[in-house]
């Protein structure tokens, strides 16, 4: 028998597990298909497998839609589980040209990391597209109708993805209370159920650099502190100048950078999942990954075709800033998520996450980083020492 579960990641899993093992008899299935934290995930499978019972961990991205029409679902546990339901999973999955979106991801919890990670560039894009409102309501002093259209154009072009093209329905959606748009009756606090949170804990534990997924949960975390930012914007003046260059020429060059931003942000989550693939032994194959985000999920999106082709290109590709037509296409991008991160800056718009999509894409292609005062002070203050670059072994200075 297998059992699917999907309910609130944390103690409502453990307890369904509960409820659900007098019932059971070895060999049984228990799949928990919701989000929950990879670790826990881990524990589960071991506890489970002593009992032997058969636990898979599987991701499920789409929301009410996909699961109406089909979600892209991302599988991990024993293969031999996986293959049991298979047939399910493949006939419920979301499909992009016929090809369902779903597929075994390896081992243990790998089917909830890449689940967890596919919720972190979710926030960063969503945060992403969230500062590019803000440049055109704050910075351009354009209304809701007008920023929907301009949504709904950058839907048809490069930047043709899920989470845009519902940006382009929210704009226009009056409220039905009101007669305004309904926008601008919500509350700007972002809420959050962890799967953000989780990858930029991750990350740090793994020692990979994700500054845009990261700035994307601190900015949510920002959002609560509305008291303060009332005071503070009392004291500093109300953020937010209007951007005086063209405002034709601005909207390009900021359709432009978002595309660039989103580019680094997928980097920067494939980035994790090749060094957590390592770490955990997952063997992820990240074309597959690609490929069964193409349809279903929430960060669907055209370029996942080109991130796609990058893995089926190199299989151990490190970092997607380093294939050939993604590096080409974010050379051709750059110079303006420069000219909107320094448009930004100067009119004091917050833009947190193109800025450090840039300052990411700048690090990365630096093969100098001002690191060697970082040991230098390191081992002035507390002795750390240093290694040198013309000789091997361990130093240490009395500065
Ligand atoms: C999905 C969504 C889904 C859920 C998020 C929202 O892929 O279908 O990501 O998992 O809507 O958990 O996350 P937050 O509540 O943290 O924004």
């Amino acid at each position: 028998r297998a059992i699917m579960m999907l309910v609130p990641a944390g103690p409502p899993v453990d307890s369904v597990i509960k409820d659900l093992l007098p019932h059971l008899e070895k060999g049984d299935l228990i799949i928990d298909a919701g989000n929950s934290y990879f670790k826990d995930t881990d524990v589960r499978a071991r506890d489970l497998t002593k009992k032997g019972i058969y636990f898979l961990g599987v991701g499920v991205s789409g929301g009410e839609e996909g699961a109406r029409h089909g979600p892209s679902i991302m599988p991990g546990g024993p293969k031999e589980a996986y293959e049991r339901v298979r047939p399910i999973f493949e006939a419920a999955a979301a499909k992009v040209n016929g090809d369902p979106c779903v597929t075994w991801l390896g081992p243990e919890s790998a089917g909830h990391y890449v689940k967890m990670v596919h919720n972190g560039i979710e926030y960063g894009i969503m945060q992403l597209i969230a500062e590019t409102y803000d440049l055109m309501k704050r910075g351009l002093e354009m209304d809701d109708d007008e920023i929907g259209a301009v949504y709904a154009l950058w839907n048809k072009g490069e930047l043709n993805s899920y989470l845009v093209e519902i940006t382009s329905h929210i704009f226009p959606r009056p409220d039905e209370k009101t007669g305004k748009r309904l926008i601008d009756e919500i509350v700007g606090v972002a809420k959050q159920t962890g799967t953000g949170m989780w990858t930029s804990q991750s990350a740090m534990e793994l020692q990979v650099p994700i500054p845009t997924i990261e700035l994307a949960v601190a900015m949510r975390g920002m959002s609560v502190f509305t008291r303060e930012r009332e005071q503070a914007s009392a004291i500093y003046q109300p953020a937010g100048k209007k951007i005086t260059s063209g405002h034709d020429a601005f909207l390009k060059q900021l359709g432009r950078a978002l595309y660039a931003a989103m580019i680094i942000t997928y980097a920067q989550g494939m980035a994790l999942l090749v060094v957590a693939s390592a770490e955990y032994k997952y063997q992820l194959d990240l074309e597959a990954v690609a490929r069964i985000w193409r349809g279903g999920c929430i960060i669907r999106a055209a370029l996942l075709e080109d991130i796609r082709a990058a893995f089926r290109i190199k299989r151990d590709l490190p970092n997607l800033l380093l294939d050939h037509d993604l590096s080409q296409k974010v050379i051709e991008h750059q110079a303006d998520l420069r000219q909107v991160v320094s448009q930004a800056a100067a009119s004091g718009i917050p833009a947190p996450a193109l800025m450090s999509s840039l300052g990411y894409l700048d690090a990365y292609r630096s093969a100098w980083l001002p690191d060697n005062l970082i040991q230098a002070q390191r081992d002035y203050f507390g002795a750390h020492t240093y290694q040198r670059i013309d000789t091997k072994g361990t130093f240490h200075t009395i500065w």
